[in-house]
């Protein structure tokens, strides 16, 4: 079963309301929430307060992506604000495991995620400690890039990783991700597809989710 977690980067902030309707209604299984310092990476989209007001108008589940320096710091903001999915970043300040525990021991889904240029390998020793893996398909920060086709490979090591060790651990992609591409995106073995601008900009928001989830 694959889940599809539009990115509400591409959404209007000025009417996030309406757009996290639109996706409710699109069929989309989970909203993805980039949340950016603006020292992880070089640009600043969003923060808790903004996650609590979203899940108070929103059926769907929350798939937060932290993309901040010290992701410890500002756990407890997010777990409270009505996060679902957690995903910090391997290449991050905090501890890592201990981050990682303190999501699982809030009854949230703990997600590890690495940057185009992190090998997969990263990952191998938190792998009992995951429900996601989060493989970046594009350099973090902004939305509308171009998928990076040499991230092709990770995801198919990630998958033999997840199978040997992991099996129930989720398998999630994001960045550059279209109607195009994703088929071999599924075929490496993702299972749980993030598109933001290939779903805002779709003529056809539904059908493009259901595309993205076939
Ligand atoms: C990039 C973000 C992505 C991004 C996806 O830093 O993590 O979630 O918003 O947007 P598209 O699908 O437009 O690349
Ligand atoms: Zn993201």
């Amino acid at each position: 079963m694959i889940k599809v977690s539009p990115s509400i980067l591409s959404a209007d902030f000025a009417n996030l309301e309406r757009d996290m309707k639109r996706l409710e209604v699109a069929g989309a299984d989970w909203a993805h929430v980039d949340v950016m310092d603006g020292h992880f990476v070089p640009n600043i989209s969003i923060g808790a307060p903004v996650v609590r007001a979203i899940s108070k108008v929103s059926k769907l589940p929350l798939d937060v992506h932290l993309m901040i320096s010290d992701p410890a710091f500002y756990l407890d903001d997010f777990i409270k604000a009505g996060a679902y999915a957690i995903t910090i970043h391997e290449e991050c300040d905090s501890d890592i495991g201990e981050t990682l525990r303190r999501i699982k021991d809030a009854g949230v889904l703990a997600a590890l995620s690495i940057k185009p240029k992190t090998p997969v390998s990263a990952l191998e020793k938190y792998i009992d400690l995951l429900d996601m893996v989060l493989i970046m398909t594009v350099e973090p920060g902004f939305g509308g890039q171009k998928f990076i086709e040499d991230c092709l490979p990770k995801i198919s090591e990630a998958r033999s990783l997840i199978d040997a060790k992991n099996p129930a651990c989720l398998l999630e992609i994001d960045g550059g991700v279209t109607t195009e591409n994703v088929e071999r995106a599924k075929e490496a073995g993702a299972n749980v597809i993030v598109a933001g601008s290939s779903v805002f900009g779709a003529p056809d928001m539904a059908e493009a989710i259901r595309l993205l989830g076939k």
